[in-house]
């Protein structure tokens, strides 16, 4: 089964609109110039607020772009919360969801993120869904049964056609923004436990075509080793994300 590559960066709470702008920019030239394989694609989660000016200037230019996080309603009175559809509007291609910064400082878990990926996908918006377990329960062995657990709670009850339009991040919490990466072995080793439990919830379509992604602390020196993991479909990128030349080169890795 060959599946495309995604290299995909989240920005969080980094760039107002004119850093935003220059970045895109020098990324779009430097892509403009050299392009990634074929079978590549690049996607980028901006700030929300500045998303709809980046899609107005830089659509069509070899990155798709999409939001960080969305709220489960369809609309109302929820003050500082961003719909499904108000992305959509924008015409964003994707939404992250649960990701383990909305778990720590938002409280979500599994089953409203299950409600979040359901809006996305109800406003045709790809869910790239986020999973990893904390140092904690590495070292006390639960790594597996909590993604495992996870995976179940957030996926279960989609039909294959809406699986289709999710893909799956997985990020160990002690990896992310610490400069500490998962092993190409111990990543290869969920991925391929996250594809076990898709094709024990699904079937084994669902399971080899779902893209999975990995992150926490991927560089451009680590990134070809990580994703020529038989399970690794590329990666959900933060830091290295925000410098043009260090995306570009996990861009040329994948
Ligand atoms: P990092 O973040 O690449 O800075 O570790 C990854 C993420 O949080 O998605």
């Amino acid at each position: 089964m060959s599946r495309k590559k995604i290299v995909a960066g989240n920005w969080k709470m980094y760039k107002t609109l004119p850093e935003a702008m220059e970045t895109i920019g020098t990324l779009t030239h430097a892509l403009a110039v050299q392009s990634p394989k074929e079978n590549v694609e690049v996607w980028i989660a901006p700030p929300s607020v500045i998303l709809p000016m980046i899609i107005h200037n830089y659509h069509n230019r070899g990155i798709s772009f999409g939001a960080q996080n969305c709220s489960e309603h369809k609309e109302g009175a929820y003050t500082g919360e961003i719909s499904a559809a108000m992305i959509k509007s924008v015409e964003a291609q994707f939404v992250i969801l649960g990701h383990s910064e909305r778990r720590a400082y938002h409280h979500e878990n599994d089953t409203l993120i299950h409600k979040k990926i359901r809006a996305a996908l109800s406003n045709q918006l790809i869910a790239i869904y986020c999973c990893g377990e904390t140092l904690d329960q590495r070292n006390a062995g639960q790594h597996f049964d909590i993604v495992r657990k996870q995976v179940t709670e957030a996926l279960s009850g989609f039909n294959a056609d809406e699986m289709s339009n999710i893909v799956i991040a997985y990020e160990p919490v002690w990896a992310i923004g610490t400069g500490v990466t998962a092993s190409p072995e111990q990543a290869q080793e969920m991925h391929a436990l996250i594809r076990e439990t898709l094709r024990q919830l699904f079937d084994g379509k669902v399971a080899d075509q779902m893209h999975i992604l990995y992150g926490g602390s991927v560089k451009p020196g680590n990134a070809a080793e990580l994703f020529s993991q038989p399970d690794i479909d590329g990666g959900l990128v933060g830091g290295a994300s925000l410098v043009a030349s260090d995306f570009t080169g996990i861009i040329y890795a994948a």
